[in-house]
Protein backbone atom coordinates (compact mmCIF):
# COMPACT_ATOMS: atom_id res chain seq x y z
CA UNK A 1 0.00 0.00 0.00
CA UNK A 2 1.08 3.24 -0.96
CA UNK A 3 1.68 5.57 2.39
CA UNK A 4 -0.75 8.79 1.63
CA UNK A 5 0.84 11.67 2.81
CA UNK A 6 -0.23 14.11 5.86
CA UNK A 7 -1.26 17.91 5.78
CA UNK A 8 1.92 19.09 6.91
CA UNK A 9 4.06 16.21 5.14
CA UNK A 10 2.28 17.88 1.75
CA UNK A 11 3.21 21.54 3.42
CA UNK A 12 7.03 20.73 3.12
CA UNK A 13 6.79 18.83 -0.02
CA UNK A 14 5.53 21.46 -1.87
CA UNK A 15 7.82 24.11 -0.21
CA UNK A 16 11.02 21.51 -0.64
CA UNK A 17 10.46 21.64 -4.46
CA UNK A 18 12.71 24.64 -4.58
CA UNK A 19 15.92 23.21 -3.18
CA UNK A 20 14.83 19.68 -5.07
CA UNK A 21 14.39 21.13 -8.52
CA UNK A 22 18.20 23.13 -7.93
CA UNK A 23 19.95 20.22 -6.82
CA UNK A 24 18.61 17.68 -9.24
CA UNK A 25 18.76 20.16 -12.08
CA UNK A 26 22.34 20.48 -11.31
CA UNK A 27 22.94 17.03 -12.15
CA UNK A 28 21.58 16.79 -15.66
CA UNK A 29 23.61 17.35 -19.16
CA UNK A 30 22.95 17.59 -22.36
CA UNK A 31 23.85 14.41 -24.69
CA UNK A 32 25.43 16.24 -27.91
CA UNK A 33 26.11 12.84 -29.53
CA UNK A 34 25.40 8.84 -29.48
CA UNK A 35 28.04 6.71 -29.50
CA UNK A 36 27.65 2.90 -30.85
CA UNK A 37 30.82 1.47 -28.46
CA UNK A 38 29.00 3.29 -25.63
CA UNK A 39 25.55 3.11 -25.92
CA UNK A 40 23.30 5.45 -23.44
CA UNK A 41 20.18 3.65 -21.09
CA UNK A 42 16.63 4.69 -21.69
CA UNK A 43 14.59 2.64 -19.08
CA UNK A 44 10.87 2.44 -19.53
CA UNK A 45 8.92 1.55 -15.83
CA UNK A 46 5.79 0.26 -17.58
CA UNK A 47 5.37 -0.73 -20.96
CA UNK A 48 1.74 -0.21 -22.22
CA UNK A 49 1.29 1.32 -25.02
CA UNK A 50 3.00 4.86 -24.01
CA UNK A 51 6.00 2.76 -22.57
CA UNK A 52 6.14 1.45 -26.36
CA UNK A 53 5.90 4.66 -28.40
CA UNK A 54 9.18 6.11 -26.48
CA UNK A 55 11.02 2.68 -27.27
CA UNK A 56 10.38 2.42 -30.87
CA UNK A 57 10.89 6.07 -31.04
CA UNK A 58 14.81 4.78 -30.02
CA UNK A 59 14.74 2.51 -32.87
CA UNK A 60 12.55 4.68 -35.35
CA UNK A 61 14.74 8.09 -34.65
CA UNK A 62 17.76 7.18 -33.42
CA UNK A 63 18.79 3.42 -34.85
CA UNK A 64 18.21 1.74 -31.51
CA UNK A 65 21.43 -0.13 -29.97
CA UNK A 66 23.46 -0.06 -32.86
CA UNK A 67 22.74 3.28 -32.91
CA UNK A 68 23.88 4.49 -29.82
CA UNK A 69 20.26 3.74 -27.76
CA UNK A 70 19.64 1.00 -25.68
CA UNK A 71 16.09 0.40 -24.06
CA UNK A 72 14.66 -1.72 -21.53
CA UNK A 73 11.22 -1.62 -20.52
CA UNK A 74 9.45 -3.56 -16.81
CA UNK A 75 6.20 -4.50 -16.61
CA UNK A 76 4.12 -7.20 -14.27
CA UNK A 77 3.06 -9.40 -17.08
CA UNK A 78 4.06 -11.36 -19.67
CA UNK A 79 3.57 -9.93 -23.31
CA UNK A 80 3.35 -6.40 -22.44
CA UNK A 81 3.42 -3.94 -25.60
CA UNK A 82 6.91 -2.65 -24.92
CA UNK A 83 8.60 -6.20 -24.76
CA UNK A 84 9.29 -7.33 -28.02
CA UNK A 85 10.14 -3.38 -29.10
CA UNK A 86 12.85 -2.69 -26.17
CA UNK A 87 16.58 -4.55 -26.12
CA UNK A 88 15.58 -5.93 -22.88
CA UNK A 89 13.11 -6.31 -20.52
CA UNK A 90 11.93 -7.70 -16.93
CA UNK A 91 8.62 -8.73 -15.57
CA UNK A 92 7.78 -8.18 -12.10
CA UNK A 93 5.77 -6.40 -9.46
CA UNK A 94 7.08 -2.53 -9.96
CA UNK A 95 5.31 -1.54 -6.35
CA UNK A 96 7.69 -4.19 -5.26
CA UNK A 97 10.64 -1.35 -4.26
CA UNK A 98 13.34 -3.44 -3.64
CA UNK A 99 12.66 -5.40 -7.25
CA UNK A 100 12.57 -2.52 -8.68
CA UNK A 101 15.36 -1.02 -7.41
CA UNK A 102 17.24 -4.30 -8.08
CA UNK A 103 16.81 -4.17 -12.03
CA UNK A 104 17.29 -0.64 -11.91
CA UNK A 105 20.61 -1.41 -10.96
CA UNK A 106 20.97 -4.42 -12.93
CA UNK A 107 20.75 -2.42 -16.17
CA UNK A 108 22.55 0.71 -14.73
CA UNK A 109 25.07 0.00 -12.42
CA UNK A 110 26.54 3.77 -12.39
CA UNK A 111 24.35 6.16 -12.23
CA UNK A 112 27.11 8.50 -13.65
CA UNK A 113 27.05 7.06 -16.84
CA UNK A 114 24.56 8.73 -19.61
CA UNK A 115 20.81 7.19 -19.02
CA UNK A 116 17.24 8.18 -18.27
CA UNK A 117 14.41 6.47 -15.99
CA UNK A 118 10.85 6.99 -17.31
CA UNK A 119 8.05 6.25 -14.99
CA UNK A 120 5.34 5.44 -17.93
CA UNK A 121 2.84 3.84 -15.18
CA UNK A 122 1.72 5.65 -11.42
CA UNK A 123 1.42 1.98 -9.66
CA UNK A 124 5.26 1.56 -8.49
CA UNK A 125 7.06 2.39 -5.87
CA UNK A 126 7.25 6.03 -6.12
CA UNK A 127 8.82 6.43 -2.72
CA UNK A 128 11.86 3.85 -4.48
CA UNK A 129 11.91 6.38 -7.32
CA UNK A 130 12.29 9.33 -5.37
CA UNK A 131 15.22 7.99 -3.15
CA UNK A 132 17.16 6.87 -5.85
CA UNK A 133 16.80 10.34 -8.16
CA UNK A 134 17.43 12.78 -5.03
CA UNK A 135 19.63 9.98 -2.73
CA UNK A 136 21.72 8.13 -5.59
CA UNK A 137 22.11 10.14 -8.28
CA UNK A 138 19.88 8.71 -10.75
CA UNK A 139 18.09 10.34 -13.62
CA UNK A 140 14.17 9.79 -12.62
CA UNK A 141 12.51 11.78 -15.22
CA UNK A 142 10.96 14.33 -15.16
CA UNK A 143 11.97 14.73 -11.53
CA UNK A 144 12.12 11.73 -8.82
CA UNK A 145 9.81 14.18 -6.48
CA UNK A 146 6.90 15.27 -9.01
CA UNK A 147 5.25 11.94 -9.08
CA UNK A 148 5.01 12.34 -5.27
CA UNK A 149 2.80 15.87 -6.15
CA UNK A 150 0.83 14.47 -8.77
CA UNK A 151 0.05 11.42 -8.18
CA UNK A 152 -2.30 12.64 -4.72
CA UNK A 153 -4.83 15.12 -5.50
CA UNK A 154 -4.61 17.48 -2.38
CA UNK A 155 -0.78 17.88 -2.86
CA UNK A 156 -1.39 19.04 -6.73
CA UNK A 157 -4.39 21.39 -6.15
CA UNK A 158 -1.74 23.12 -3.42
CA UNK A 159 0.27 23.37 -6.12
CA UNK A 160 -2.60 25.11 -8.14
CA UNK A 161 -3.22 27.33 -5.12
CA UNK A 162 0.67 28.09 -4.50
CA UNK A 163 0.99 29.20 -7.88
CA UNK A 164 -2.37 30.80 -7.84
CA UNK A 165 -3.64 28.84 -10.99
CA UNK A 166 -7.65 28.75 -11.93
CA UNK A 167 -8.78 25.27 -10.47
CA UNK A 168 -12.33 24.03 -10.03
CA UNK A 169 -13.91 24.73 -6.61
CA UNK A 170 -12.83 21.87 -4.19
CA UNK A 171 -11.92 21.00 -0.30
CA UNK A 172 -10.90 17.80 1.15
CA UNK A 173 -13.09 15.74 4.03
CA UNK A 174 -12.36 13.64 6.54
CA UNK A 175 -15.67 12.17 7.44
CA UNK A 176 -19.44 11.75 5.84
CA UNK A 177 -19.89 15.15 8.42
CA UNK A 178 -17.42 16.73 6.66
CA UNK A 179 -18.80 16.27 3.14
CA UNK A 180 -21.88 17.30 4.03
CA UNK A 181 -20.71 20.44 5.36
CA UNK A 182 -18.59 21.23 2.04
CA UNK A 183 -21.39 19.96 -0.08
CA UNK A 184 -24.28 22.08 1.52
CA UNK A 185 -21.38 24.86 0.86
CA UNK A 186 -21.05 24.34 -2.41
CA UNK A 187 -24.27 22.93 -3.40
CA UNK A 188 -24.96 19.80 -4.90
CA UNK A 189 -23.80 18.11 -7.14
CA UNK A 190 -20.63 17.37 -5.92
CA UNK A 191 -18.11 14.94 -6.97
CA UNK A 192 -16.66 12.85 -4.51
CA UNK A 193 -13.08 11.96 -5.40
CA UNK A 194 -10.21 9.34 -3.74
CA UNK A 195 -6.53 11.41 -2.75
CA UNK A 196 -4.70 8.99 -5.09
CA UNK A 197 -6.50 6.89 -7.97
CA UNK A 198 -7.21 7.38 -11.70
CA UNK A 199 -9.40 5.89 -14.08
CA UNK A 200 -12.18 7.25 -12.24
CA UNK A 201 -11.73 4.54 -9.67
CA UNK A 202 -13.63 5.57 -6.43
CA UNK A 203 -15.24 8.70 -7.75
CA UNK A 204 -19.14 9.89 -7.43
CA UNK A 205 -21.13 12.36 -9.26
CA UNK A 206 -23.49 13.04 -6.13
CA UNK A 207 -26.77 14.74 -6.68
CA UNK A 208 -28.72 14.51 -3.58
CA UNK A 209 -27.92 14.45 -0.06
CA UNK A 210 -28.79 10.85 1.15
CA UNK A 211 -25.85 9.58 -1.10
CA UNK A 212 -23.34 11.76 0.09
CA UNK A 213 -22.61 8.90 2.73
CA UNK A 214 -22.22 6.24 0.12
CA UNK A 215 -20.02 8.42 -1.83
CA UNK A 216 -17.37 8.91 0.91
CA UNK A 217 -17.29 5.17 1.39
CA UNK A 218 -16.79 4.43 -2.40
CA UNK A 219 -13.88 7.13 -2.49
CA UNK A 220 -12.49 5.73 0.51
CA UNK A 221 -12.53 2.01 -0.51
CA UNK A 222 -11.48 2.98 -3.80
CA UNK A 223 -8.37 4.52 -2.81
CA UNK A 224 -5.29 3.80 -3.44
CA UNK A 225 -3.37 4.09 -0.11
CA UNK A 226 -5.47 4.40 3.53
CA UNK A 227 -7.04 7.04 5.47
CA UNK A 228 -9.68 8.79 5.55
CA UNK A 229 -9.46 11.88 3.19
CA UNK A 230 -11.33 12.29 0.00
CA UNK A 231 -11.31 15.32 -2.44
CA UNK A 232 -14.76 17.12 -2.62
CA UNK A 233 -15.44 19.61 -5.71
CA UNK A 234 -18.01 21.68 -7.10
CA UNK A 235 -19.22 19.42 -10.00
CA UNK A 236 -19.35 21.84 -13.08
CA UNK A 237 -22.33 20.89 -15.68
CA UNK A 238 -20.96 23.33 -17.81
CA UNK A 239 -17.99 21.29 -18.86
CA UNK A 240 -19.94 18.58 -20.81
CA UNK A 241 -22.96 21.09 -22.05
CA UNK A 242 -20.56 24.08 -23.27
CA UNK A 243 -17.28 23.33 -22.28
CA UNK A 244 -14.72 20.94 -23.45
CA UNK A 245 -11.61 19.59 -22.37
CA UNK A 246 -7.64 19.27 -23.18
CA UNK A 247 -4.11 18.19 -22.18
CA UNK A 248 -1.48 20.92 -22.76
CA UNK A 249 1.95 19.30 -23.13
CA UNK A 250 5.30 20.99 -22.06
CA UNK A 251 8.35 19.46 -23.05
CA UNK A 252 11.20 20.42 -20.96
CA UNK A 253 14.52 20.53 -22.69
CA UNK A 254 17.54 21.34 -23.02
CA UNK A 255 18.12 24.37 -26.22
CA UNK A 256 21.42 24.74 -27.96
CA UNK A 257 22.91 26.31 -25.05
CA UNK A 258 22.55 23.90 -22.26
CA UNK A 259 19.97 25.78 -20.88
CA UNK A 260 16.44 23.97 -20.00
CA UNK A 261 13.41 24.99 -21.92
CA UNK A 262 9.72 25.05 -22.15
CA UNK A 263 8.29 23.93 -25.57
CA UNK A 264 4.49 23.70 -25.85
CA UNK A 265 2.38 21.35 -28.19
CA UNK A 266 -0.42 22.34 -29.25
CA UNK A 267 -3.64 21.84 -26.76
CA UNK A 268 -4.92 18.29 -27.69
CA UNK A 269 -9.08 17.89 -27.05
CA UNK A 270 -10.51 14.98 -25.75
CA UNK A 271 -13.92 13.58 -24.90
CA UNK A 272 -14.93 11.03 -22.41
CA UNK A 273 -18.63 9.75 -22.40
CA UNK A 274 -17.37 7.69 -19.54
CA UNK A 275 -14.12 7.95 -16.81
CA UNK A 276 -11.68 7.11 -18.86
CA UNK A 277 -9.68 8.01 -21.93
CA UNK A 278 -12.12 7.84 -24.93
CA UNK A 279 -11.11 9.76 -27.72
CA UNK A 280 -9.15 12.49 -28.35
CA UNK A 281 -7.91 15.08 -31.70
CA UNK A 282 -5.68 17.71 -32.68
CA UNK A 283 -5.83 20.33 -33.54
CA UNK A 284 -8.24 21.91 -30.61
CA UNK A 285 -11.26 23.89 -31.32
CA UNK A 286 -10.87 26.13 -28.41
CA UNK A 287 -10.52 29.82 -28.42
CA UNK A 288 -7.08 31.49 -28.70
CA UNK A 289 -7.38 32.76 -25.42
CA UNK A 290 -8.10 30.23 -24.02
CA UNK A 291 -5.37 28.23 -25.44
CA UNK A 292 -2.87 31.14 -24.39
CA UNK A 293 -4.14 30.52 -20.85
CA UNK A 294 -3.83 26.63 -21.06
CA UNK A 295 -0.06 27.34 -21.90
CA UNK A 296 0.79 29.81 -19.51
CA UNK A 297 -0.77 27.53 -16.78
CA UNK A 298 1.01 24.40 -17.89
CA UNK A 299 4.15 26.03 -18.13
CA UNK A 300 3.84 27.55 -14.69
CA UNK A 301 3.59 23.71 -13.36
CA UNK A 302 6.55 22.50 -15.47
CA UNK A 303 8.32 24.78 -14.42
CA UNK A 304 7.63 24.93 -10.82
CA UNK A 305 8.07 21.22 -10.66
CA UNK A 306 11.28 21.45 -13.01
CA UNK A 307 12.93 18.46 -14.64
CA UNK A 308 13.55 17.83 -17.92
CA UNK A 309 10.96 15.58 -19.84
CA UNK A 310 7.12 15.54 -20.89
CA UNK A 311 4.50 16.73 -18.68
CA UNK A 312 0.77 16.67 -19.39
CA UNK A 313 -1.86 19.24 -17.52
CA UNK A 314 -5.01 17.95 -18.07
CA UNK A 315 -7.78 21.78 -17.96
CA UNK A 316 -11.22 21.60 -18.45
CA UNK A 317 -12.45 24.90 -20.81
CA UNK A 318 -15.57 26.42 -20.97
CA UNK A 319 -15.21 29.75 -23.14
CA UNK A 320 -12.67 31.42 -22.94
CA UNK A 321 -11.27 30.18 -19.06
CA UNK A 322 -9.56 27.43 -18.13
CA UNK A 323 -9.23 24.82 -15.04
CA UNK A 324 -6.20 22.95 -14.47
CA UNK A 325 -7.55 19.26 -13.02
CA UNK A 326 -4.32 17.19 -12.92
CA UNK A 327 -0.89 16.79 -13.53
CA UNK A 328 0.86 13.89 -15.28
CA UNK A 329 4.76 13.77 -14.77
CA UNK A 330 4.80 12.42 -17.93
CA UNK A 331 3.07 11.34 -21.59
CA UNK A 332 -0.24 11.02 -21.45
CA UNK A 333 -2.65 8.84 -23.21
CA UNK A 334 -5.01 11.14 -24.85
CA UNK A 335 -1.62 12.41 -26.43
CA UNK A 336 -1.49 9.58 -28.25
CA UNK A 337 -2.38 11.09 -31.12
CA UNK A 338 0.11 13.32 -32.23
CA UNK A 339 1.76 10.08 -33.38
CA UNK A 340 -0.28 10.72 -36.49
CA UNK A 341 -0.42 14.98 -36.17
CA UNK A 342 2.55 16.04 -34.92
CA UNK A 343 6.32 16.39 -35.87
CA UNK A 344 7.57 13.99 -33.05
CA UNK A 345 4.85 12.46 -31.30
CA UNK A 346 4.74 12.20 -27.04
CA UNK A 347 6.94 9.30 -26.71
CA UNK A 348 9.75 10.32 -29.25
CA UNK A 349 9.80 13.38 -27.07
CA UNK A 350 10.07 12.14 -23.84
CA UNK A 351 12.71 9.62 -25.05
CA UNK A 352 14.56 12.81 -26.89
CA UNK A 353 14.25 15.00 -23.76
CA UNK A 354 15.10 13.34 -20.90
CA UNK A 355 17.99 11.46 -22.35
CA UNK A 356 19.45 15.50 -22.77
CA UNK A 357 19.54 15.31 -26.61
CA UNK A 358 18.52 18.25 -28.42
CA UNK A 359 15.33 18.59 -30.19
CA UNK A 360 14.37 20.97 -32.62
CA UNK A 361 11.76 23.98 -32.81
CA UNK A 362 9.63 21.98 -35.53
CA UNK A 363 9.61 19.01 -33.35
CA UNK A 364 6.66 20.21 -31.88
CA UNK A 365 4.47 21.42 -35.02
CA UNK A 366 1.88 19.73 -36.56
CA UNK A 367 2.55 17.66 -39.55
CA UNK A 368 -0.53 17.58 -41.02
CA UNK A 369 -2.40 20.63 -42.07
CA UNK A 370 -5.59 21.30 -42.79
CA UNK A 371 -7.05 18.15 -41.24
CA UNK A 372 -8.45 17.26 -38.23
CA UNK A 373 -6.79 13.93 -36.85
CA UNK A 374 -8.45 11.78 -34.41
CA UNK A 375 -7.73 8.82 -32.22
CA UNK A 376 -10.57 6.97 -30.82
CA UNK A 377 -9.45 3.65 -28.48
CA UNK A 378 -10.68 0.30 -29.57
CA UNK A 379 -12.11 -2.00 -26.44
CA UNK A 380 -12.59 -5.15 -25.02
CA UNK A 381 -15.94 -6.11 -24.35
CA UNK A 382 -18.13 -4.27 -21.46
CA UNK A 383 -19.41 -7.85 -20.12
CA UNK A 384 -16.57 -9.64 -19.93
CA UNK A 385 -15.63 -11.56 -16.24
CA UNK A 386 -11.94 -11.70 -15.42
CA UNK A 387 -9.56 -12.22 -17.63
CA UNK A 388 -9.34 -13.93 -21.43
CA UNK A 389 -6.99 -14.54 -23.33
CA UNK A 390 -6.66 -12.96 -26.96
CA UNK A 391 -6.68 -15.61 -29.69
CA UNK A 392 -6.62 -13.65 -33.14
CA UNK A 393 -7.27 -10.13 -34.67
CA UNK A 394 -8.72 -10.17 -38.51
CA UNK A 395 -5.97 -7.31 -39.59
CA UNK A 396 -7.64 -7.98 -43.22
CA UNK A 397 -10.93 -6.89 -42.45
CA UNK A 398 -9.89 -3.95 -40.39
CA UNK A 399 -7.67 -2.79 -43.70
CA UNK A 400 -10.61 -3.95 -46.20
CA UNK A 401 -13.04 -1.79 -43.88
CA UNK A 402 -10.53 1.31 -43.48
CA UNK A 403 -11.11 3.91 -45.32
CA UNK A 404 -8.99 6.41 -47.29
CA UNK A 405 -6.03 7.89 -44.73
CA UNK A 406 -7.58 5.68 -41.62
CA UNK A 407 -5.13 4.00 -39.69
CA UNK A 408 -4.93 1.32 -36.46
CA UNK A 409 -2.66 0.79 -34.30
CA UNK A 410 -3.49 -2.89 -32.32
CA UNK A 411 -1.21 -3.07 -28.75
CA UNK A 412 -0.70 -6.82 -29.25
CA UNK A 413 -1.86 -7.45 -25.43
CA UNK A 414 -1.94 -10.80 -24.71
CA UNK A 415 -4.79 -10.97 -22.45
CA UNK A 416 -8.12 -8.76 -21.59
CA UNK A 417 -10.23 -7.73 -19.08
CA UNK A 418 -13.50 -5.61 -19.38
CA UNK A 419 -13.00 -2.29 -20.88
CA UNK A 420 -9.28 -2.83 -21.64
CA UNK A 421 -7.64 -0.73 -24.03
CA UNK A 422 -6.73 -2.80 -26.81
CA UNK A 423 -5.66 -0.30 -29.75
CA UNK A 424 -6.69 3.06 -31.47
CA UNK A 425 -8.39 3.35 -34.79
CA UNK A 426 -7.49 6.77 -36.30
CA UNK A 427 -9.34 9.01 -39.24
CA UNK A 428 -8.76 12.34 -40.78
CA UNK A 429 -10.76 14.91 -42.34
CA UNK A 430 -11.21 18.78 -43.12
CA UNK A 431 -14.16 18.62 -40.39
CA UNK A 432 -14.14 17.10 -37.14
CA UNK A 433 -17.28 15.79 -37.01
CA UNK A 434 -16.42 13.82 -40.16
CA UNK A 435 -13.05 12.44 -38.37
CA UNK A 436 -14.70 11.46 -35.41
CA UNK A 437 -17.40 9.54 -36.98
CA UNK A 438 -14.52 8.02 -39.52
CA UNK A 439 -12.32 6.93 -35.72
CA UNK A 440 -15.66 5.93 -33.77
CA UNK A 441 -16.95 3.61 -36.82
CA UNK A 442 -13.16 1.77 -37.28
CA UNK A 443 -12.80 1.29 -33.54
CA UNK A 444 -16.10 -0.31 -33.54
CA UNK A 445 -15.60 -2.32 -36.49
CA UNK A 446 -11.81 -3.26 -35.11
CA UNK A 447 -13.58 -4.19 -31.48
CA UNK A 448 -15.26 -6.93 -33.52
CA UNK A 449 -12.26 -8.44 -35.05
CA UNK A 450 -10.44 -9.34 -32.08
CA UNK A 451 -11.58 -12.97 -31.34
CA UNK A 452 -11.13 -13.70 -27.48
CA UNK A 453 -10.88 -17.49 -25.94
CA UNK A 454 -12.79 -18.41 -22.73
CA UNK A 455 -12.01 -17.26 -19.13
N1 LIG B 1 -15.47 18.92 -10.92
C1 LIG B 1 -15.84 18.33 -12.07
N2 LIG B 1 -16.92 18.77 -12.75
C2 LIG B 1 -17.32 18.17 -13.91
N3 LIG B 1 -16.70 17.10 -14.44
C3 LIG B 1 -15.62 16.62 -13.82
C4 LIG B 1 -15.13 17.20 -12.59
N4 LIG B 1 -14.06 16.49 -12.19
C5 LIG B 1 -13.89 15.52 -13.10
N5 LIG B 1 -14.81 15.59 -14.09
C6 LIG B 1 -14.89 14.66 -15.26
O1 LIG B 1 -14.35 13.40 -14.89
C7 LIG B 1 -13.15 13.12 -15.64
C8 LIG B 1 -12.14 12.40 -14.76
O2 LIG B 1 -11.76 13.23 -13.68
P1 LIG B 1 -10.28 13.18 -13.09
O3 LIG B 1 -9.31 13.42 -14.17
O4 LIG B 1 -10.23 14.11 -11.95
O5 LIG B 1 -10.25 11.68 -12.57
P2 LIG B 1 -9.28 10.46 -12.81
O6 LIG B 1 -9.84 9.37 -11.99
O7 LIG B 1 -7.91 10.89 -12.54
O8 LIG B 1 -9.40 10.10 -14.31
P3 LIG B 1 -8.21 9.85 -15.38
O9 LIG B 1 -7.20 8.97 -14.75
O10 LIG B 1 -8.92 9.19 -16.51
O11 LIG B 1 -7.69 11.21 -15.73
C9 LIG B 1 -12.69 14.47 -16.14
O12 LIG B 1 -11.87 14.33 -17.27
C10 LIG B 1 -14.02 15.15 -16.40
O13 LIG B 1 -14.60 14.68 -17.59
MG1 LIG C 1 -7.88 12.93 -15.22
Amino acid sequence: MVKKLTEEERIKLLKNVNSYRREFEDRLSPLDGLRRDKPVTFISVGGGELGDLAVTAAKRIYGGLSGGIRTIAFDRYNGFPAQDSSDYYEIFDMKDGDALENYIRKYIPDPNEPHAIYLEVEMIDTERTFRLGMEEGYRVMSTPYGPLVCMDRHATKMMFDMLRLERVEWAYARSDEEVRRIAADFGLPVIVKPVMTSSGHGTSIVKDEESLKKAYAHAREHARGIGEEVIVERFMPDLKSSGTEVTQIVVRHFDGDGKIVDSFLPPIEHRRPGATYHESWLPATISPLAARRCREFAGKIADFLGGIGVYAVEQFVIGDRVYNNEVANRPHDTGLITRWMLNMDEGGLQLTSTLGLPLSSSSTEISRKGVYGVAHVVLAPDGFEGERKVISVDMGAIHRFMGSGEDFWYFGKPSAYAGRRMGLAVAFAEDLNSARHGAERLAHFAEGCILYGGD
